[in-house]
């Protein structure tokens, strides 16, 4: 992978918005694969200033989100089609009938994970698509143990990463245990890949991901198989690369 060491948080969102504009510039439909959780955010905010600036008309850009949890009462605000709604498909002026998350309405699970992966490749595959990653070393939500060709699926969160997702629900218990998320496979078909990691906690994830052995203990890893992947980090996330 390319890595690309940034001065700070904003610098790196307004990069990661450069490759987006670029995209949108040369393919109008083109397909956005889209993080959600914090790192991303400085990325849509410099991206929502930019197509308004540029004045770039973005009404045929498509979109899905890497994952969901599942089992979330509808409209809860910290779903995940709640807050793409809110971060992405609001702020940038999207078509809301064109981005696309992974259901996570229990009733329906069965086949959501099969409906997403189908979703997706009739759109022609993804572009370009936003990842973070978690302290675990997860993409999406593939936790240590997913197989590196694994599809869109449901998948149980680790203790860790419901303990540090626990900051956007009002008790730790209220993170949902289960969730459905794009596989490693699944993300490694997308075109282009732009991992962005902030602040000392993602660095040894982070060093892992771009230097360790490939290896579904650490999913990140799974870059390494990708011809074009970018990593944009600031000082503290790269503070364990070689
Ligand atoms: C979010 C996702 C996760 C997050 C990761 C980092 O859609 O798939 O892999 O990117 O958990 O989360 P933040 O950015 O909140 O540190």
């Amino acid at each position: 992978a390319e890595v690309v060491i940034v001065g700070s948080e904003e610098e790196a969102g307004e990069l990661a918005a450069s490759a987006l504009v670029d995209l949108v510039r040369s393919r109008p439909d083109a397909v956005l694969g889209l993080a959600t959780g914090s790192t991303p955010l400085s990325t849509y905010r410099a991206l929502a200033r930019r197509l308004r600036d540029d004045g770039l008309d973005v009404s045929r850009v498509r979109g899905f989100a890497l994952d969901e949890y599942v089992g979330l009462p509808p409209g809860h605000p910290e779903s995940y089609r709640a807050v793409i709604t809110r971060e992405v498909v609001e702020p940038l002026g999207l078509t809301p009938s064109l981005v696309h998350v992974p259901n996570g309405d229990p009733e329906t699970i069965r086949t959501a994970a099969d409906d997403y992966e189908r979703a997706i490749a009739d759109a022609g595959g993804v572009d370009l698509q936003i990842l973070g990653i978690g302290r675990t070393g997860h993409i999406g939500f593939n936790e240590p143990g997913s197989s590196l060709a694994s599809p869109t699926r449901v998948k149980t969160l680790t203790e860790q990463t419901r303990a540090d997702n626990a900051r956007f629900f009002d008790s730790p218990d209220d993170v949902p245990v289960h969730c459905i998320t794009q596989g490693i496979g699944t993300i490694l078909r997308a075109r282009h890949l732009v991992l962005l990691a902030f602040g000392a906690a993602k660095a040894r994830a982070l060093a892992d991901a771009v230097e360790g052995p490939v290896s579904a203990s650490r999913p990140g890893s799974a870059i390494q198989l990708h011809p074009h992947a970018t990593v944009i980090v600031d000082e503290a996330a790269a503070a364990e690369l070689e």
